[in-house]
């Protein structure tokens, strides 16, 4: 096992009726300033849940934050930072709100330049609001970690940032707000959380069997609860564990002491820019395009997967890693989810072109052993005709 270091600071707050104890989690003082997106928490009861339990407070809101965050929106937000100075920003959303919040509270306290380099170098974030979170879409993880991710369309880039001081200090965690939301915001979140599973876990082998587990625990129960979940939007327990699911897969256990792949992120976040597509949506494309070119390379881990998640039989190596493969791909089908670009109609020359170029920009050498380029890119992409 590698060295790590592990530090987790948010505070989960979980279970029906959680909203009620914002009250009592956000500081005694200050303004506080809600930072939303679109109609979904009027309609559903959350936002009347937030303000019933601030009433004695001084509240402003930022809405219309939408999908993929916009790096000019989000200005617009840090300018009303500027002109109401609150104590604490409250995110209530999915994991574009959160992201979106996180990077306000950096870019509002981000003095050496241009707050875009927060993402654009990666500058360091040494001061930035206090925040906490209200997640309404489980899918992200973003509620316990310090990352966020800001599209810039007018640069055709979607970029990833992180920061310790972007830790919400608290995560309501609800499953019943989730009732409200659509199949296929529902079937994003579970493959989005699988993939982030995936991209911790087949890498390589380190000799580290409570993190192998821990990832097929969490695989495992989304395999059992996912298309539950889905069939069944108001089985409380099953969305409680679907919830449960998404916050584990990215909270930072699992890439505790292991190498991490997330190529199948990078190279997803081209096709968001490039093709509006969500992000879930994006990745599935990618991901199993890819495991079938890296298969040598995923070999030891792409074995376990099969053995121990879809309880093949490895006798023959080769057909047991196309079966699990297989399986994979047919998991995400069966929630409804397309894994061909060409389901979107996209021509995958261009997309592979596009994707190529993103990656050259950036020199990009992704994957646990850094061995997909731009080349690497382009054939993942094509063979997701
Ligand atoms: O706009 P509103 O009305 O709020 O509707 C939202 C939005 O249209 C709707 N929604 C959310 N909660 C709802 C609901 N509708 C009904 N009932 C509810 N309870 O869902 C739509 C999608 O929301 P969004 O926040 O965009 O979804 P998601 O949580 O999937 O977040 C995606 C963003 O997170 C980034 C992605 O790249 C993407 O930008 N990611 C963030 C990560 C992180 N911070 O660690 C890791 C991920 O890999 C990912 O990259
Ligand atoms: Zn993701």
């Amino acid at each position: 096992m590698r060295n790590f270091d592990y530090h987790n600071p948010t505070k989960v707050v979980f279970g029906k009726g959680t909203i009620s104890r914002l009250k009592n989690l956000v500081p005694p003082q200050g303004k506080i300033m809600l930072v939303t997106g679109g109609d979904s928490i009027r309609k559903n009861g959350v936002h009347a849940q937030v303000m019933e339990s601030l009433k004695k407070r001084d509240v402003v809101e930022f809405s219309g934050i939408k999908p993929n965050p916009e790096y000019d929106t989000l200005m617009e937000a840090v300018d009303m930072v500027k002109r109401e100075d609150p104590a604490f920003l409250l995110a209530v959303g999915g994991g574009s709100i959160m992201d979106g919040t996180k990077f306000i509270a950096a870019a509002s306290k981000y003095t050496a330049g241009d707050p875009w380099e927060i993402c654009s170098k990666l500058a360091k974030v040494l001061e930035a609001l206090p925040l906490g979170v209200v997640v309404t879409l489980p899918a992200t993880g973003s509620e316990t970690n310090n990352i966020g991710v800001v599209s810039r369309k007018s640069e055709r880039k979607k970029i990833v940032f992180h920061a310790d001081k972007l830790f919400p200090q608290f995560a309501v965690m609800d499953p019943e707000v989730t009732f409200s939301l659509p199949d296929n915001q529902v079937r994003n979140g579970i493959v989005d959380a699988f993939i982030h599973v995936l991209e911790q876990y087949l890498t390589y082998p380190v000799d580290a069997p409570l993190q192998d587990r821990q990832a097929e625990a969490v695989l495992l129960t989304l395999l059992e609860v996912g298309p539950k979940t889905l069939r069944q939007k108001d089985d409380y327990d099953a969305r409680a564990s679907f919830m449960w699911c998404a916050n584990q897969a990215l909270n930072g256990l699992l890439k505790c002491g292991v190498p991490t792949d997330f190529a199948t992120h990078r190279i997803g976040h081209e096709l968001t820019v490039q093709y509006g597509l969500a992000h879930a949506e994006a990745i599935a494309v990618v991901l199993c395009c890819l495991l079938r070119r890296q298969k040598e390379d995923k070999q030891e881990k792409l074995l376990q997967f099969a053995q121990r998640v879809w309880n093949l039989d490895t006798t023959s190596p080769d057909l047991a890693i196309n079966q699990a493969i297989a399986e994979t791909e047919c998991f995400f089908n069966g929630l409804g989810m397309p894994t061909r670009l060409t389901d979107y109609g996209i021509d995958v020359k261009e997309a592979s072109e596009y994707a190529k170029a993103g990656l050259e920009r950036d020199q990009a050498k992704l994957g646990e052993r850094g061995l997909i380029g731009p080349a690497e890119a382009v054939e993942i992409i094509r063979a997701s005709a």
